[in-house]
């Protein structure tokens, strides 16, 4: 970007950052993360440093805090409420170790969660609760005692008169939050933040509220020597404290706290977003102080974060194994939850124009664990000049066929069979781990197969050739010979896996099963091949295969149309003649207790969740992925969380190992 075009998007950023701030920080209402926020004002630090010239007073990162919003009493604090230096890597985080050690000496660190909440210091005198702040501009806060004094985990009077000034994080839980999702809050935390600020407290003492101390203030007692002693010494003046801390000999120590809760934040009752290191050592504390605007002796490692701001380059269009033609942005490459993203799936034609997204927007994007990154929404004042909608193509961009949208359905398909880029999918899909599982068979080596015209069906991967395979770019003798192998290999396979791989529509891997032991219980032979999938599927009627257990028309009628087309029986016949042999699922033992009965499995368990899964499969039963009402049992070993917690609301029956090799003797 030149100096004019920088000077541009610095004056829309903070615009931007100002109105997020004023939402976030005065009215409680803020419609986007913090790591938006954060992703925003960082674009602006980055423009600012290459152009000082262009830093003017009133931008958002010439500030630190927030403005007051003028409906609460206004209270000074006792002490100053510091907020934390963040780091976002191992690195950074053994630099600020590195300095602590330069200044004190090794030193034992205590690792908290960072509770992802609202800031509240409590004043006690005399052991009375007499005055609760928000952190405010951290000198002075908002009294909002009326809302906290309702909050059933503060306690009116410590068990000690003692004169105390204390910091913690005022929460709502998950579940209380679900409930109020009506109510159009962004977040737990924002829900918090509007509650505590609620006149009338009546509505706060409704919702459910916890509080966790973890930062002492001033205070007249006599204080233990360290911060774990502190936590303890609150506990036992009847201050709630979340006592998930650990204390370790280093920061390096400390990786796998980080790590475990990472993974484990899922199962807690709160949200957390990272975690808060802390010198461990009072007197150690003291020595190191304070910069001008966070304390030497703590630092907060925030979580990568889930959701941040890229811009839309491009859109294209991407053709699935059944014809779906899925819209996807291409995105300028940036960093979400911990992994680079590029693409962004935009769903359909009314997701684009119900958000209304453009080539050249900025856009908030978001990914939560596994799943494609989406496009949250555009942020408008962002938007280019000149921008115009977005036009959702006519033709297929891969075979030029005019897309069709069947009614009553939100996707646009290519029709046509032949579609190069259905066909490159159904190849993809054929070789996946669920399917034939061949993997050394990765998208590259298709797409050059399918290039030098080495492959036209999912048939020819078996008849490929050494001297095919070294045409390929950057093929060797091994790496020929490795592919050979792995098709080899899986000349055999079993009748559920062909059939998944197939890529019949509506059939999963689940109704593959359901379909194989359907055709296994009609079979003369026990050495089938896919000859005999053909045989017995093309006499089926619709109506039979309606009646197979978990089968509907919808399933049954994408069946029975597959089979007819003249194409798919000549690539049964194929796979037939180049040799695929085939195995039948194994019979089940029907168990009365288990047959019919859903299960959900969570926690530690003493053998992989997928045998126990498949155990319960084999005996008839179902298992789902999560709790609802229609769950009978729950099989729960340790460390079980929020499913366990599901579980007990909904009265569902609870199992461990031993309860559940009962049921299924
Ligand atoms: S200590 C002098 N400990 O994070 C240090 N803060 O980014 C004061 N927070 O304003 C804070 N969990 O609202 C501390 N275990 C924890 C925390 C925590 C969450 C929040 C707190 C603070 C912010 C700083």
């Amino acid at each position: 970007m030149n100096r004019e075009d920088s000077q541009h998007r610095i004056e829309q950023l903070k615009k931007e950052i100002l109105q997020r701030n004023y939402e976030y920080f005065v009215l409680d209402e803020s419609k986007v993360s913090e790591a938006v926020r954060d992703s925003l004002k960082k674009e602006l630090i980055a423009l600012e440093t290459e152009y000082p010239q262009l830093v003017t007073p009133d931008s958002p990162t010439q500030r630190v805090g927030s403005v007051l919003s003028g409906r609460f009493d206004k209270v000074k604090h006792k002490s100053r409420k510091w907020s934390l230096a963040d780091v976002f890597s191992m690195e950074e985080l053994q630099d600020w170790e590195e300095r602590v050690e330069k200044t004190v000496g090794k030193t034992e660190i205590i690792s908290e969660l960072k509770l992802d909440g609202l800031n509240i210091t409590l004043w006690y005198e005399k052991g009375q609760l007499v005055r609760a702040l928000t952190r405010g501009d951290g000198n002075e806060g908002e009294d909002v005692t009326h809302s906290i004094r309702t909050i059933q985990n503060v306690p009116l009077a410590l068990f000690e008169p003692v004169d105390l000034e204390v910091a913690g994080e005022v929460l709502l839980s998950k579940k209380s939050f679900e409930k109020m999702h009506e109510e159009g809050f962004a977040n737990a935390r924002n829900a918090a933040a509007g509650t505590v600020r609620q006149l009338d407290p009546a509505v706060a003492a409704g919702r459910a509220l916890s509080m966790y101390c973890y930062q002492i203030g001033e205070t007249n007692a006599v204080l233990p020597k360290t911060q774990s002693g502190i936590l303890d010494w609150f506990q036992k003046l009847g201050l709630p404290v979340f006592n998930k801390y650990a204390v370790h000999d280093s920061a390096e120590a400390s990786i796998h706290y980080i790590e475990k809760w990472h993974t484990q934040r899922e199962a807690l009752p709160f949200e957390i977003d990272g975690v808060v290191f802390k010198v461990n050592d009072l007197e150690k504390q003291e020595t190191l102080g304070f910069t001008a605007k966070a304390p030497r002796f703590a630092v907060a490692y925030k979580f990568p974060a889930e959701q941040t701001t890229t811009v839309v380059e491009g859109i294209t269009i991407q053709i699935g194994r059944t014809g779906a033609a899925t819209p996807v942005a291409e995105l300028r490459p940036v960093l979400v939850a911990g992994s680079t993203v590029s693409r962004a799936t935009l769903h359909n034609k009314d997701e684009i124009e119900r958000k209304d997204i453009r080539i050249g927007d900025t856009v908030i994007i978001q990914k939560a664990g596994d799943v494609i990154p989406e496009v949250v929404e555009v942020l408008q004042n962002l938007r280019p000049s000149h921008s115009t909608p977005y036009a959702f193509p006519k033709n297929c961009p891969l075979c030029e066929t005019t897309l069709e949208r069947p009614k009553g359905e939100a996707v646009h398909r290519c029709p046509n069979l032949n579609c190069p880029g259905r066909q490159r999918e159904g190849f993809i899909h054929f070789v996946s781990r669920h399917a034939l599982d061949i993997d050394t068979l990765g998208e590259k080596v298709i797409d050059s197969l399918l290039e030098l015209g080495f492959v036209t069906d999912v048939a020819d991967f078996f008849t490929l050739t050494r001297e095919q395979l070294l045409e390929l770019p950057f093929f060797k003798d091994k790496k020929a010979q490795n592919i050979l192998d792995a098709i080899q290999q899986r000349r055999s396979t079993s009748a559920e896996r062909l059939i998944f791989g197939l890529g019949i529509r509506f059939v999963g891997e689940q109704v593959a099963k359901l379909l194989a032991e359907f055709l296994h219980e009609r079979a003369q032979t026990e050495t089938p091949t896919p000859q005999t999938i053909l045989e017995l599927l093309t006499v089926c009627t619709k109506e039979e295969l309606e009646k197979i257990e978990g089968f509907g028309e919808r399933i049954a009628g994408s069946v029975f149309e597959w089979i007819r087309n003249p194409a798919h029986q000549t690539l049964l016949q194929k796979l037939a003649d180049v040799g695929l042999t085939l195995t039948w699922p194994e019979a089940k033992k029907v168990l009365a207790g288990i047959a019919g009965k859903t299960f959900v499995i969570t926690g530690t368990l003493s053998r992989p969740r997928e045998d126990i899964k498949a155990d319960i499969e084999k005996a008839g039963g179902h298992v789902s992925g999560s709790v609802s009402k229609s769950t009978d049992y729950l099989v729960a070993g340790s460390d079980a969380g929020s499913k366990l917690e599901k579980a007990k609301e909904f009265g569902t029956q609870i199992l461990d190992e031993e309860a559940l090799k009962n049921l299924m003797l």
